[in-house]
Protein backbone atom coordinates (compact mmCIF):
# COMPACT_ATOMS: atom_id res chain seq x y z
CA UNK A 1 0.00 0.00 0.00
CA UNK A 2 1.19 3.44 -0.80
CA UNK A 3 1.84 5.32 2.96
CA UNK A 4 2.78 8.97 1.42
CA UNK A 5 1.53 10.69 4.61
CA UNK A 6 3.93 8.24 6.82
CA UNK A 7 7.01 8.87 4.47
CA UNK A 8 6.55 12.08 4.26
CA UNK A 9 6.58 12.80 7.89
CA UNK A 10 9.60 10.82 8.29
CA UNK A 11 11.00 12.51 5.50
CA UNK A 12 10.57 16.09 7.38
CA UNK A 13 12.27 14.95 10.30
CA UNK A 14 15.06 13.62 8.34
CA UNK A 15 15.73 16.99 6.47
CA UNK A 16 14.89 19.17 10.00
CA UNK A 17 18.31 16.98 11.56
CA UNK A 18 19.92 18.06 8.33
CA UNK A 19 19.00 21.52 8.93
CA UNK A 20 20.59 21.45 12.28
CA UNK A 21 23.46 20.20 10.96
CA UNK A 22 24.93 23.32 9.87
CA UNK A 23 23.98 25.53 12.99
CA UNK A 24 25.42 22.64 15.45
CA UNK A 25 28.14 20.90 13.39
CA UNK A 26 29.44 19.27 16.68
CA UNK A 27 26.59 17.81 18.20
CA UNK A 28 25.41 16.46 14.97
CA UNK A 29 28.63 15.25 14.01
CA UNK A 30 28.82 13.41 17.42
CA UNK A 31 25.22 11.95 16.61
CA UNK A 32 26.02 10.54 13.44
CA UNK A 33 29.06 8.64 14.73
CA UNK A 34 26.55 7.10 17.59
CA UNK A 35 24.06 6.44 14.75
CA UNK A 36 26.89 4.58 12.18
CA UNK A 37 28.11 2.47 15.78
CA UNK A 38 24.35 1.39 16.51
CA UNK A 39 23.98 0.62 12.66
CA UNK A 40 27.03 -1.37 12.01
CA UNK A 41 26.36 -3.93 14.72
CA UNK A 42 22.83 -4.36 13.39
CA UNK A 43 21.85 -6.13 10.43
CA UNK A 44 18.67 -5.76 7.78
CA UNK A 45 16.25 -8.63 7.38
CA UNK A 46 13.90 -7.81 3.95
CA UNK A 47 11.28 -10.28 3.14
CA UNK A 48 12.67 -10.48 -0.30
CA UNK A 49 16.25 -11.92 -1.39
CA UNK A 50 16.54 -10.10 -4.60
CA UNK A 51 17.08 -6.29 -6.23
CA UNK A 52 15.98 -5.89 -9.98
CA UNK A 53 16.50 -2.26 -11.38
CA UNK A 54 15.77 -0.69 -14.41
CA UNK A 55 17.35 2.96 -14.79
CA UNK A 56 19.95 5.37 -15.39
CA UNK A 57 23.75 6.22 -14.62
CA UNK A 58 22.92 6.96 -10.89
CA UNK A 59 22.25 3.24 -10.50
CA UNK A 60 24.32 1.78 -13.19
CA UNK A 61 27.30 -0.66 -11.98
CA UNK A 62 28.75 -1.14 -15.48
CA UNK A 63 26.46 -2.44 -18.17
CA UNK A 64 26.79 1.01 -20.18
CA UNK A 65 30.62 0.08 -20.53
CA UNK A 66 29.51 -3.11 -22.49
CA UNK A 67 26.22 -2.56 -24.09
CA UNK A 68 27.85 -1.34 -27.48
CA UNK A 69 30.92 -3.73 -27.96
CA UNK A 70 34.39 -2.08 -28.79
CA UNK A 71 33.04 1.68 -28.02
CA UNK A 72 35.35 3.26 -25.20
CA UNK A 73 33.46 5.46 -22.60
CA UNK A 74 34.46 7.77 -20.37
CA UNK A 75 33.41 5.67 -17.64
CA UNK A 76 36.41 2.85 -18.42
CA UNK A 77 38.65 5.24 -18.05
CA UNK A 78 40.43 7.09 -14.97
CA UNK A 79 39.89 8.75 -12.80
CA UNK A 80 36.66 7.03 -12.73
CA UNK A 81 36.90 4.59 -9.82
CA UNK A 82 39.11 6.48 -8.46
CA UNK A 83 37.98 6.33 -4.41
CA UNK A 84 36.40 2.76 -4.97
CA UNK A 85 37.51 0.29 -6.28
CA UNK A 86 40.42 2.30 -7.46
CA UNK A 87 40.58 1.77 -10.82
CA UNK A 88 37.86 2.44 -13.39
CA UNK A 89 35.09 0.04 -13.50
CA UNK A 90 32.32 1.41 -15.47
CA UNK A 91 30.76 3.13 -12.85
CA UNK A 92 29.75 7.07 -13.52
CA UNK A 93 31.20 8.16 -10.15
CA UNK A 94 34.29 8.46 -8.15
CA UNK A 95 33.24 5.17 -6.76
CA UNK A 96 29.98 3.50 -5.53
CA UNK A 97 26.78 4.61 -6.57
CA UNK A 98 23.37 4.76 -5.23
CA UNK A 99 22.53 1.10 -5.98
CA UNK A 100 24.97 -0.37 -4.17
CA UNK A 101 23.98 1.54 -0.77
CA UNK A 102 21.14 0.47 -1.36
CA UNK A 103 22.01 -3.42 -1.78
CA UNK A 104 24.22 -3.18 1.13
CA UNK A 105 21.67 -1.39 3.71
CA UNK A 106 19.05 -4.52 2.45
CA UNK A 107 22.04 -7.24 3.11
CA UNK A 108 21.76 -8.20 -0.67
CA UNK A 109 25.12 -7.08 -1.18
CA UNK A 110 25.90 -9.28 -4.42
CA UNK A 111 24.24 -7.42 -7.25
CA UNK A 112 25.60 -7.65 -10.57
CA UNK A 113 25.70 -5.66 -13.72
CA UNK A 114 23.31 -6.89 -16.74
CA UNK A 115 26.59 -6.57 -19.10
CA UNK A 116 28.69 -8.84 -18.69
CA UNK A 117 25.75 -11.43 -18.38
CA UNK A 118 25.64 -13.67 -15.75
CA UNK A 119 22.87 -15.48 -15.50
CA UNK A 120 22.96 -17.31 -12.31
CA UNK A 121 20.11 -17.21 -9.90
CA UNK A 122 22.80 -17.73 -7.00
CA UNK A 123 23.79 -13.49 -6.95
CA UNK A 124 21.08 -10.74 -4.92
CA UNK A 125 20.04 -9.35 -8.26
CA UNK A 126 20.58 -8.26 -11.77
CA UNK A 127 21.41 -4.46 -12.65
CA UNK A 128 20.12 -3.75 -15.82
CA UNK A 129 20.65 0.31 -15.61
CA UNK A 130 22.56 1.76 -18.11
CA UNK A 131 24.12 5.27 -17.81
CA UNK A 132 22.39 8.51 -20.34
CA UNK A 133 19.35 6.07 -21.05
CA UNK A 134 15.79 7.98 -20.76
CA UNK A 135 11.52 6.55 -20.56
CA UNK A 136 10.69 7.45 -23.80
CA UNK A 137 12.56 5.62 -26.94
CA UNK A 138 15.10 6.99 -28.73
CA UNK A 139 13.07 7.39 -31.99
CA UNK A 140 11.15 9.75 -30.03
CA UNK A 141 13.95 11.80 -29.47
CA UNK A 142 15.68 11.44 -32.94
CA UNK A 143 12.34 12.46 -34.77
CA UNK A 144 12.34 15.56 -32.47
CA UNK A 145 16.42 16.08 -33.29
CA UNK A 146 17.60 15.03 -30.22
CA UNK A 147 20.97 12.86 -29.66
CA UNK A 148 21.47 10.49 -27.36
CA UNK A 149 24.62 8.60 -26.98
CA UNK A 150 24.94 5.13 -29.10
CA UNK A 151 24.68 3.17 -25.60
CA UNK A 152 21.48 4.45 -24.23
CA UNK A 153 19.05 2.00 -23.51
CA UNK A 154 15.14 3.09 -23.36
CA UNK A 155 13.13 1.76 -20.37
CA UNK A 156 10.85 -0.19 -23.16
CA UNK A 157 14.79 -2.24 -24.11
CA UNK A 158 15.78 -2.35 -20.51
CA UNK A 159 12.08 -4.12 -19.88
CA UNK A 160 12.71 -7.16 -22.51
CA UNK A 161 15.92 -7.69 -20.77
CA UNK A 162 14.41 -8.52 -17.41
CA UNK A 163 12.24 -10.71 -19.56
CA UNK A 164 14.74 -12.58 -21.09
CA UNK A 165 16.76 -13.15 -18.24
CA UNK A 166 13.59 -14.60 -15.90
CA UNK A 167 13.29 -16.29 -19.01
CA UNK A 168 17.37 -17.78 -19.21
CA UNK A 169 16.76 -18.62 -15.80
CA UNK A 170 13.53 -20.37 -15.56
CA UNK A 171 13.91 -21.79 -18.79
CA UNK A 172 10.45 -20.50 -20.22
CA UNK A 173 8.17 -21.58 -17.01
CA UNK A 174 6.30 -18.57 -16.22
CA UNK A 175 5.30 -19.80 -12.98
CA UNK A 176 8.82 -20.02 -11.82
CA UNK A 177 9.42 -16.09 -13.35
CA UNK A 178 6.33 -14.89 -11.59
CA UNK A 179 7.91 -16.62 -8.23
CA UNK A 180 11.56 -14.93 -8.46
CA UNK A 181 9.94 -11.60 -9.04
CA UNK A 182 7.28 -11.76 -5.98
CA UNK A 183 10.51 -12.44 -3.89
CA UNK A 184 12.04 -9.34 -5.67
CA UNK A 185 11.95 -5.70 -4.91
CA UNK A 186 11.72 -3.81 -8.49
CA UNK A 187 13.09 -0.68 -8.27
CA UNK A 188 12.16 2.33 -11.35
CA UNK A 189 15.12 4.58 -11.19
CA UNK A 190 15.42 6.84 -13.47
CA UNK A 191 16.42 10.18 -11.43
CA UNK A 192 18.96 11.63 -13.97
CA UNK A 193 15.88 12.59 -15.83
CA UNK A 194 17.32 11.85 -19.01
CA UNK A 195 14.38 12.57 -20.74
CA UNK A 196 14.23 16.20 -19.78
CA UNK A 197 17.95 17.32 -19.83
CA UNK A 198 18.96 16.15 -23.02
CA UNK A 199 16.77 17.78 -24.70
CA UNK A 200 17.26 20.80 -22.52
CA UNK A 201 20.77 20.85 -23.19
CA UNK A 202 20.28 20.45 -26.93
CA UNK A 203 18.35 23.61 -27.16
CA UNK A 204 14.87 22.62 -26.91
CA UNK A 205 12.48 25.31 -24.82
CA UNK A 206 10.55 24.22 -21.43
CA UNK A 207 7.77 24.84 -22.87
CA UNK A 208 8.60 21.58 -25.76
CA UNK A 209 9.81 19.48 -22.91
CA UNK A 210 6.83 20.28 -20.53
CA UNK A 211 4.79 18.36 -22.77
CA UNK A 212 6.81 15.54 -22.73
CA UNK A 213 5.92 14.70 -19.27
CA UNK A 214 2.60 12.81 -19.43
CA UNK A 215 4.44 10.26 -21.92
CA UNK A 216 7.46 10.10 -19.49
CA UNK A 217 4.56 9.24 -16.87
CA UNK A 218 2.54 7.09 -18.67
CA UNK A 219 5.81 4.83 -19.81
CA UNK A 220 7.06 4.00 -16.25
CA UNK A 221 3.52 3.15 -15.20
CA UNK A 222 2.86 0.96 -17.93
CA UNK A 223 6.34 -0.65 -17.21
CA UNK A 224 5.51 -0.94 -13.42
CA UNK A 225 1.99 -2.65 -14.46
CA UNK A 226 3.45 -5.08 -16.76
CA UNK A 227 6.20 -6.05 -13.91
CA UNK A 228 3.29 -6.13 -11.45
CA UNK A 229 1.04 -8.48 -13.84
CA UNK A 230 4.32 -10.75 -14.18
CA UNK A 231 4.36 -11.39 -10.77
CA UNK A 232 6.26 -8.32 -8.79
CA UNK A 233 5.28 -7.33 -5.26
CA UNK A 234 7.25 -4.79 -4.35
CA UNK A 235 7.98 -1.83 -6.91
CA UNK A 236 9.68 1.86 -6.08
CA UNK A 237 9.52 4.29 -8.59
CA UNK A 238 11.97 7.16 -7.92
CA UNK A 239 11.39 10.76 -8.69
CA UNK A 240 14.13 12.76 -10.90
CA UNK A 241 16.81 15.04 -8.84
CA UNK A 242 17.02 18.68 -9.11
CA UNK A 243 18.31 18.97 -12.69
CA UNK A 244 18.81 22.24 -12.42
CA UNK A 245 21.24 22.48 -10.18
CA UNK A 246 23.64 20.13 -12.37
CA UNK A 247 26.63 21.12 -14.27
CA UNK A 248 25.97 20.22 -17.61
CA UNK A 249 22.48 22.58 -17.15
CA UNK A 250 23.82 25.47 -15.48
CA UNK A 251 26.73 25.58 -18.48
CA UNK A 252 24.10 25.01 -21.53
CA UNK A 253 21.42 27.44 -20.58
CA UNK A 254 23.63 30.07 -18.76
CA UNK A 255 21.10 33.20 -18.22
CA UNK A 256 22.91 36.46 -17.63
CA UNK A 257 19.34 37.22 -15.69
CA UNK A 258 20.04 36.86 -12.19
CA UNK A 259 16.10 36.57 -11.62
CA UNK A 260 16.77 32.93 -13.56
CA UNK A 261 18.63 31.27 -10.97
CA UNK A 262 17.38 30.82 -7.15
CA UNK A 263 19.06 31.70 -4.40
CA UNK A 264 21.50 28.40 -4.45
CA UNK A 265 22.18 29.24 -7.77
CA UNK A 266 20.50 26.77 -9.54
CA UNK A 267 17.92 27.36 -12.73
CA UNK A 268 14.16 27.72 -11.26
CA UNK A 269 12.69 26.95 -14.58
CA UNK A 270 14.32 23.97 -14.97
CA UNK A 271 13.80 22.58 -11.12
CA UNK A 272 9.84 24.17 -11.54
CA UNK A 273 9.73 21.44 -14.33
CA UNK A 274 11.11 18.58 -12.78
CA UNK A 275 9.20 19.28 -9.25
CA UNK A 276 6.00 19.37 -11.66
CA UNK A 277 7.22 16.53 -12.83
CA UNK A 278 8.04 14.18 -10.21
CA UNK A 279 4.52 15.53 -8.67
CA UNK A 280 2.65 14.04 -11.44
CA UNK A 281 4.51 10.61 -11.68
CA UNK A 282 3.64 10.50 -7.33
CA UNK A 283 0.61 11.20 -8.05
CA UNK A 284 0.10 8.29 -11.05
CA UNK A 285 1.88 6.30 -8.54
CA UNK A 286 -0.77 6.13 -6.01
CA UNK A 287 -3.37 5.24 -8.46
CA UNK A 288 -1.33 2.64 -9.20
CA UNK A 289 -1.16 1.16 -5.76
CA UNK A 290 -4.76 1.63 -5.92
CA UNK A 291 -5.41 -0.37 -9.03
CA UNK A 292 -3.24 -3.18 -7.55
CA UNK A 293 -3.97 -3.98 -3.60
CA UNK A 294 -2.22 -7.04 -3.97
CA UNK A 295 1.48 -5.11 -4.13
CA UNK A 296 3.48 -2.33 -2.60
CA UNK A 297 4.03 0.68 -4.80
CA UNK A 298 6.14 3.56 -3.33
CA UNK A 299 7.04 6.51 -5.08
CA UNK A 300 10.63 7.54 -3.68
CA UNK A 301 11.89 11.65 -3.67
CA UNK A 302 15.13 11.92 -4.54
CA UNK A 303 14.89 15.70 -4.93
CA UNK A 304 14.38 16.79 -1.39
CA UNK A 305 17.53 15.19 -0.24
CA UNK A 306 19.94 16.44 -2.56
CA UNK A 307 18.93 19.71 -2.89
CA UNK A 308 19.16 19.62 0.99
CA UNK A 309 22.73 18.30 -0.12
CA UNK A 310 23.46 21.39 -1.85
CA UNK A 311 21.64 23.47 0.59
CA UNK A 312 24.15 22.04 3.53
CA UNK A 313 27.48 22.35 1.60
CA UNK A 314 26.55 26.44 0.27
CA UNK A 315 26.24 27.08 3.91
CA UNK A 316 29.72 25.67 4.55
CA UNK A 317 30.65 28.06 2.38
CA UNK A 318 31.95 25.60 -0.39
CA UNK A 319 30.79 26.13 -4.28
CA UNK A 320 28.20 23.06 -4.06
CA UNK A 321 27.53 22.76 -8.24
CA UNK A 322 31.03 23.03 -9.66
CA UNK A 323 31.73 19.11 -11.06
CA UNK A 324 35.13 17.42 -9.43
CA UNK A 325 36.39 15.94 -12.49
CA UNK A 326 36.35 18.38 -15.37
CA UNK A 327 37.39 21.99 -16.58
CA UNK A 328 36.07 24.91 -17.64
CA UNK A 329 33.40 28.09 -16.93
CA UNK A 330 31.64 28.82 -14.01
CA UNK A 331 30.91 24.68 -12.91
CA UNK A 332 33.88 23.13 -14.56
CA UNK A 333 32.19 21.30 -16.98
CA UNK A 334 32.92 21.41 -20.77
CA UNK A 335 31.27 18.26 -22.95
CA UNK A 336 33.95 18.80 -25.28
CA UNK A 337 36.48 18.29 -22.60
CA UNK A 338 34.65 15.79 -20.14
CA UNK A 339 36.15 13.70 -17.22
CA UNK A 340 38.53 11.37 -18.10
CA UNK A 341 39.76 12.99 -21.10
CA UNK A 342 43.71 13.63 -21.68
CA UNK A 343 44.17 17.09 -19.80
CA UNK A 344 41.13 17.00 -17.42
CA UNK A 345 42.15 17.50 -14.36
CA UNK A 346 39.70 16.16 -11.58
CA UNK A 347 39.90 17.68 -7.22
CA UNK A 348 41.87 16.46 -4.42
CA UNK A 349 39.30 15.46 -2.31
CA UNK A 350 36.17 13.75 -4.19
CA UNK A 351 33.85 13.65 -0.79
CA UNK A 352 33.98 17.31 -0.72
CA UNK A 353 32.06 17.71 -4.05
CA UNK A 354 28.37 16.72 -4.52
CA UNK A 355 28.84 16.55 -8.64
CA UNK A 356 31.25 14.37 -10.09
CA UNK A 357 31.99 14.81 -13.64
CA UNK A 358 28.70 17.55 -14.42
CA UNK A 359 26.47 14.89 -14.83
CA UNK A 360 26.59 12.00 -11.97
CA UNK A 361 27.02 12.26 -8.34
CA UNK A 362 30.41 11.58 -6.21
CA UNK A 363 29.90 8.23 -4.50
CA UNK A 364 29.60 10.84 -0.96
CA UNK A 365 26.58 12.09 -2.17
CA UNK A 366 25.15 8.34 -2.98
CA UNK A 367 26.20 7.98 0.30
CA UNK A 368 24.41 10.79 1.85
CA UNK A 369 21.27 10.56 -0.42
CA UNK A 370 20.41 6.79 0.10
CA UNK A 371 21.32 7.06 4.31
CA UNK A 372 18.32 10.10 4.29
CA UNK A 373 16.41 7.62 1.70
CA UNK A 374 16.11 4.11 3.08
CA UNK A 375 15.32 4.78 7.05
CA UNK A 376 12.26 5.51 5.47
CA UNK A 377 11.58 2.80 3.23
CA UNK A 378 13.11 -0.11 5.30
CA UNK A 379 9.92 -0.46 7.51
CA UNK A 380 7.28 0.58 4.16
CA UNK A 381 9.21 -2.80 2.99
CA UNK A 382 8.77 -4.30 5.98
CA UNK A 383 12.76 -5.26 6.60
CA UNK A 384 13.50 -5.13 9.64
CA UNK A 385 16.68 -4.10 11.66
CA UNK A 386 17.93 -7.43 14.24
C1 LIG B 1 27.81 -15.34 -11.79
O1 LIG B 1 27.34 -15.14 -10.47
C2 LIG B 1 27.69 -16.17 -9.56
C3 LIG B 1 26.97 -15.91 -8.23
O2 LIG B 1 27.13 -14.61 -7.77
C4 LIG B 1 29.19 -16.21 -9.42
O3 LIG B 1 29.56 -17.25 -8.53
C5 LIG B 1 29.81 -16.47 -10.79
O4 LIG B 1 31.20 -16.40 -10.71
C6 LIG B 1 29.32 -15.44 -11.83
N1 LIG B 1 29.78 -15.80 -13.15
C7 LIG B 1 30.32 -14.91 -13.97
C8 LIG B 1 30.68 -15.44 -15.33
O5 LIG B 1 30.50 -13.76 -13.67
C1 LIG C 1 -1.75 -8.97 -8.36
O1 LIG C 1 -2.89 -8.64 -9.10
C2 LIG C 1 -2.71 -8.56 -10.51
C3 LIG C 1 -4.01 -8.10 -11.14
O2 LIG C 1 -5.08 -8.82 -10.66
C4 LIG C 1 -2.26 -9.94 -11.04
O3 LIG C 1 -2.06 -9.88 -12.43
C5 LIG C 1 -0.99 -10.33 -10.32
O4 LIG C 1 -0.59 -11.63 -10.72
C6 LIG C 1 -1.20 -10.32 -8.81
N1 LIG C 1 0.06 -10.60 -8.15
C7 LIG C 1 0.23 -11.62 -7.32
C8 LIG C 1 1.58 -11.80 -6.73
O5 LIG C 1 -0.67 -12.41 -7.04
C1 LIG D 1 16.78 34.00 -18.80
O1 LIG D 1 15.95 34.08 -17.65
C2 LIG D 1 14.84 34.93 -17.83
C3 LIG D 1 14.18 35.13 -16.44
O2 LIG D 1 13.86 33.90 -15.85
C4 LIG D 1 13.92 34.35 -18.88
O3 LIG D 1 12.78 35.16 -19.06
C5 LIG D 1 14.70 34.20 -20.18
O4 LIG D 1 13.90 33.53 -21.15
C6 LIG D 1 16.00 33.44 -19.97
N1 LIG D 1 16.80 33.51 -21.17
C7 LIG D 1 17.30 32.45 -21.79
C8 LIG D 1 18.15 32.71 -22.99
O5 LIG D 1 17.09 31.31 -21.39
Amino acid sequence: MFLIGTSTATMNIQFDSVRKYSSSLKITAFLLLAMVNSASSMTTKCPFSRIFLLGDGFSDIGTSANVVPGLSIPSTRFPYGITFPGTPNGRWSDGRVSTEFVAQDFELPDIRPYFPANNSLRNNGVIFAVARSPVLDLEFFRSRGVDFPPYAVPLKVQLQWIRSYLNSVCSNSTDCSAKILQDSLVILGYEDGNDIGYPLSQGKSIEEVKAFVPLIRNTIIDAARELIKMGATRVVITGSNPLGCFPYILTALDNSSLAAYDPLGCLKSVNNLIISKNNDLNLAVTRLSLEFLNATILFADLYTPLQTIISTTALLGTNPLKACCGIGGRYNFDENRFCASPGVPFCANPNRYIFWDGLHLTQETFDRITSVVLPVFRPLLKCRLI
